[in-house]
């Protein structure tokens, strides 16, 4: 098969090197050139997907940034972002671009997949009118399918192959392509009836997720009034080998995901008058979580008899998980605006982020300004880290994570 991916990010790429180590020719097209340019040099820029694994691919890959390249192909995936607006609505923006540069050189009996996370009805009401614009006819012309991808960047007990893959098409013989398709890189296909059902089980998922983040924040701040130590709780539950899922409380979610795919399903509701309380209520939750944070670092450092104002307060880790580099939506983000903002002088240690530009930052040295920092927060707990260590060496530390539950110290406090 020849197989074109638009949109070389952390989904993206990894399927395309997917497809590419199967023995198929991939054409990978994006709109940065830096990306492209990278692939090129045989360089990867996402963590997942080592340097050495591109190497191996004997030029199965193809980087490029024209459309018209995609025009041979069999099947092309769309992977673009779909983030929010400043209002907090979907932006197809990108979606839109992709799919307009598409249709300007789509062929007869092409398959097009959309992968990038949306609410239910985009790809029948949104992608497929573009597409159409071709002059070639959905179900007829070419093939049309939603497929969600569910990938963990930073995961390695599953892969693209052993995560099922669940695929929706506009017609019956749109979803055989598909699975055709999906079936050479996933050991299992999960077909669903319509594109829009597959659509809204990756929200489902998500907001599966969100609402029992925020349960098991909402249970930390009452565990606090309470003088229960959360992670005790959470632990002895956990104990329960059915009915129970295990969700660690934290300072907010992040990425590109969770704090923003709920919105998607809020933002389609609406428009059938319907007002999807549950998952609003979880994402205000969540969205404030930061908040609730800086007021346990301001309480903290009271408690040592210092000021917010003018305390150097050290955030160890800034992206949004542990283990990887991406700082998108991550709480650690709004901390440093939030301690700004009391006057704290803060600094962050990653080994994943180099830099925080926006807030003029670079990460720093960790033995040095373990030693001078007033306090430290564990903000994002990259394995990476010796988190004793790092206790022994500070004069006091606040841990949103639960990795210092083993140690017993009295310059730790935990949420
Ligand atoms: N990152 C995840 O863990 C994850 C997991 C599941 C689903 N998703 C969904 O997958 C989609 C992609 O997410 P991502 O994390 O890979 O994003 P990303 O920002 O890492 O990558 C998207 C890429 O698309 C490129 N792009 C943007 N507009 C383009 C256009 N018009 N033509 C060609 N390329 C274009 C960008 O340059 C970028 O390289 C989103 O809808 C996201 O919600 C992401």
């Amino acid at each position: 098969m020849k197989v074109g991916v638009v949109g070389l990010g952390y989904v993206g790429l990894p399927l395309a090197v997917a497809f590419a180590e199967e023995g198929h020719d991939v054409v990978g097209l994006d709109a940065d050139p830096r990306k492209i340019d990278a692939l090129g040099e045989g360089r990867s820029y996402i963590e997942d997907v080592p340097s050495e694994q591109l190497a191996v691919l004997d030029a199965r890959l193809t980087p490029t940034s024209r459309f018209a390249d995609l025009s041979s192909c069999d099947a092309v995936i769309i992977c673009v972002p779909t983030p929010l607006t400043n209002s907090r609505e979907p932006d197809l923006s990108y979606m839109i671009d992709a799919a307009t540069s598409l249709s300007a050189v789509m062929q007869k009996g092409q398959l097009v997949v959309l992968e990038s996370t949306t609410y239910p009805g985009t790809t029948r009401e949104r992608l497929l009118p573009i597409l159409e614009e071709s002059g070639l006819a959905a179900g007829r012309d070419f093939h049309l399918a939603f497929s969600p991808e569910r990938i963990d960047p930073g995961r390695t007990d599953f892969t693209i192959r052993t995560t099922p893959k669940v695929v929706g098409g506009l017609t019956d013989e749109c979803t055989r392509r598909a699975v055709e398709l999906y079936g050479q890189i996933c050991d299992e296909v999960v077909e669903v009836s319509t594109p829009d059902a597959a659509e809204l089980s990756k929200l489902l998922e998500n907001i599966f997720r969100s609402v029992n983040i925020a349960l098991v924040n909402e249970l930390a701040m009452l565990c606090e009034r309470l003088g229960i130590d959360v992670w005790e709780v959470v632990d002895a539950a956990s104990s329960k080998p059915f009915g129970f899922m295990r969700f660690d409380p934290g300072p907010g979610m992040g990425g590109h995901c969770l704090p923003v795919d709920p919105f998607y399903l809020s933002y389609k509701a609406r428009e059938h008058d319907f007002y999807t309380e549950f998952i609003e209520l979880a994402g205000k939750i969540n969205q404030n979580q930061p908040q609730w944070c800086v007021r346990r670092i301001e309480r903290a450092l009271n408690e040592a008899g210092k000021a917010t104002n003018g305390s150097k307060v050290l955030l160890l880790g800034v992206s949004y998980k542990a283990g990887v580099g991406d700082i998108r939506e991550s709480p650690a983000l709004k901390i440093i605006h939030l301690l700004r903002g009391l006057g704290g002088d803060v600094a962050y240690h990653d080994p994943h982020v180099e830099e925080l530009f926006d807030f003029g930052l670079n990460s720093v040295d960790l033995e040095e300004s373990l030693a001078t920092a007033d306090l430290v927060c564990i903000v994002t707990a990259h394995p990476s880290l010796d988190y004793r260590e790092v206790v022994e060496r500070s004069s006091l530390v606040l841990d949103f994570r639960g990795v210092t539950r083993d140690i017993e110290a009295a310059n730790l406090v935990r949420l």
